[in-house]
């Protein structure tokens, strides 16, 4: 079977190379499954620079997260059975960006009838990180005031779907006038431009002072400085990742006499340590993609020989919600 694999660390477009491998063999508890659908996320990106929290041995393939058919069943793996079309996390290093990948049994859920393959495959990372992050660490309260730092990227866009589906007023972050449409179709209630605008003062004028409530930051460096120059009485800033470059250096000395929360979200370690909460949180982004209330943005439909084109476009922040491999 065919499968991207990185054997050096760089750029997506440098250090991918498309090559002819076995077929994959589960091992207890994985379960063997042909690609459907991976979506690209930025982590895909750090995992080719070698920047990533997880440091994969050479050769890898990348590709987080997908939508597949189930082939070949491991050692104690129950509740599924082979032809079942599944969403879930891949094990790296059998990534998804290939014609067959390996799952945990424990990050695998069936995929809801009502998203096609694209979509179900973004229903997973982003909007599992969008809801711990908001619900689970962050506890949103309806009527609060959510700000969402990179509102159309594939994490922010299902963080303001999410954000609206509890009630928040949702205010978007984005670079650009067409990343700026991309958050008003999502129903964000206010969008600010920051190639243009100063999203501090657009948020304190929105909030009457008072600020945001919640501030959901995938982004960090300017993004996160400037959250706390808007931040609310007990607000929360729920800190998600860096994909600006820069890790913010906090003053807690700011966070005391502002009297607000710097919250840290690492979702993945839900999958080891909450594996039960992971799933109560299936059960909910599923009813709300049944009802409609979230629908995973799909931009773009690649095919097998641009992945490496388009995991250097999301790198260099040029894509919107997200960009997804088909089988
Ligand atoms: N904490 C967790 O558990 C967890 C889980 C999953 C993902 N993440 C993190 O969430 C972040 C977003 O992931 P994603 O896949 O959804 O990516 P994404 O948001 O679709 O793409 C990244 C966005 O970041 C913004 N950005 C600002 N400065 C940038 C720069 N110098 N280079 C590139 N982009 C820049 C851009 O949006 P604008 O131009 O609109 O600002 C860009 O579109 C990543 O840091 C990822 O590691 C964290």
């Amino acid at each position: 079977m065919k499968a991207w694999q990185v054997a050096a660390l760089g750029e997506p477009t440098d250090v991918l190379r498309l090559a002819e491998v076995p077929d994959l063999v589960p091992g207890p508890g994985q379960l063997a499954v042909r690609v459907r659908a991976t979506a690209a996320n930025f982590p895909d990106v750090l995992l080719c620079r070698g920047h990533y929290q997880d440091r994969p041995a050479l050769p890898f393939t990348p590709g987080i997260e997908l939508c597949a058919d189930v082939v070949a069943l491991g050692d104690g793996v129950e509740g599924f059975a082979v032809g079942d079309r599944v969403l879930g996390g891949a094990v790296i290093p059998h990534g998804g960006f290939a014609e067959q990948a390996l799952m945990a049994a424990t990050d695998t859920f069936l995929a809801p009838d009502s998203l096609d393959d694209a979509e179900a495959a973004s229903l997973h990372v982003a909007y599992q990180t969008g809801w711990f992050g908001l619900h689970r660490r962050a506890c949103l309260q309806q009527g609060e005031t959510l700000l969402v730092h990179a509102g159309a990227g594939g994490v922010g866009s299902a963080a303001i779907q999410l954000g609206k589906a509890a009630g928040a007023r949702v205010v978007a972050v984005v670079g650009g006038a067409e990343k700026a449409d991309v958050a008003r179709g999502l129903g964000a209630d206010l969008v600010v431009d920051r190639t243009s605008e100063d999203f501090v003062a657009a948020v304190k004028e929105f909030t009457g002072g008072r600020g945001a409530d919640v501030v959901f930051d995938p982004v960090g460096g300017d993004a996160y400085a400037g959250s706390t120059k808007c931040i609310a009485f007990e607000g929360r800033i729920v800190v998600v990742g860096f994909t600006s470059g820069t890790i913010p250096a906090p003053a807690l000395s700011h966070a005391l006499v502002k009297n607000y929360s710097i919250v840290g979200l690492h979702w993945g370690l839900y999958r080891t340590r909450g594996t039960a909460l992971v799933r109560a949180c299936y059960d909910e982004l599923v009813r709300l993609a049944d009802a409609g209330v979230v629908a995973p943005l799909v931009s773009e439909r690649v095919g097998l020989d641009d992945v490496p084109d388009a995991l250097s476009r999301l790198g260099a922040g040029r894509t919107v919600g997200r960009v997804v491999y088909l089988a």
